[in-house]
């Protein structure tokens, strides 16, 4: 079963632009729960644009759903993170100027620092996903580095997905993910993917031979604003459901 992680970073960025109480990101999670979601995803970020540290408090004390929270290597939000526990901690790159993450972590350039940021989870007991490019050279270092599982960047799949101009630059993207999705199974790595999936998009990628956790966050929340989040959520379920029974593509 491929199960359905959503990310809620959206609601605290529309609390964060009034810098209120509404809507709290904790509700949402409950809600997101409701309409079927497996995985709650936030992203602590080091500057707290949008989830700030009690949301993260309160959403693993009061949600029973497998909490993943996304955060970078830094001493800061480790630290944090150790104290909270959550089920799963992806590592993501993070640079304060971009508007969301951008490209998947350099786990190659980077290596002593992501090992750094592993050793301080694993001692913990929390299991980490790394958020790489679908590149082999990141997946056999990601698999090097001991972690359970890695999150496939769909960025450059959805943006060519997104643009009818370019069947083939879409057919190329795919066939990225089927590659390094395949290199990630072989390894013994679970397989997770996600960024800038939606309704339209993601079915392909549920698809994926091995393919375990989808985290969707900007597409389920935009919907959630006309037909509610319980729905919206419910809906991309049974898109997720439906993609997985037809079976794994034959890329
Ligand atoms: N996965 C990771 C690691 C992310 O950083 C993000 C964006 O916060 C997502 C998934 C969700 O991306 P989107 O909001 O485009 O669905």
């Amino acid at each position: 079963m491929t199960h359905l992680g959503v990310n809620i970073d959206h609601v605290a960025t529309i609390r964060q632009a009034r810098r209120t109480y509404e809507p709290d990101p904790v509700t949402a999670a409950s809600l997101a729960l409701l309409g079927g979601a497996d995985v709650i995803t936030v992203h602590l970020r080091e500057d707290r644009r949008h989830i700030v540290d009690r949301d993260v408090r309160l959403i693993r004390e009061t949600i029973p759903n497998v909490l993943n929270l996304e955060l970078s290597c830094a001493e800061e939000i480790v630290t944090f993170a150790c104290g909270v526990l959550p089920d799963q901690a992806t590592l993501v790159p993070e640079r304060r100027e971009e508007v969301t993450t951008e490209g998947g972590l350099d786990v190659v350039g980077d290596s002593q620092r992501v090992a750094r940021a592993i050793g301080r989870l694993h001692d913990a007991g929390i299991a980490v996903s790394l958020f790489i490019d679908p590149d082999l050279e990141q997946v056999e270092m990601a698999a090097r580095l001991g972690v359970a599982a890695v999150e496939l960047h769909t960025g450059a799949y959805a943006s060519a997905a997104g643009n009818s101009r370019m069947p083939a630059q879409l057919a190329v993207e795919l066939g990225r993910l089927v590659t390094a999705g395949k290199r990630c199974t072989e390894l013994g790595l679970k397989l997770h993917a996600g960024h800038g999936l939606n309704y339209l998009n993601v079915q392909p990628v549920a698809r994926l031979a091995g393919m375990r956790e989808l985290n969707i966050g900007h597409s389920i929340v935009a919907r959630a604003v006309f037909v509610g989040l319980k729905d919206a959520v419910a809906e991309m379920k049974r898109l997720i459901d439906a993609a997985v029974l037809v079976g794994p593509d034959t890329h």
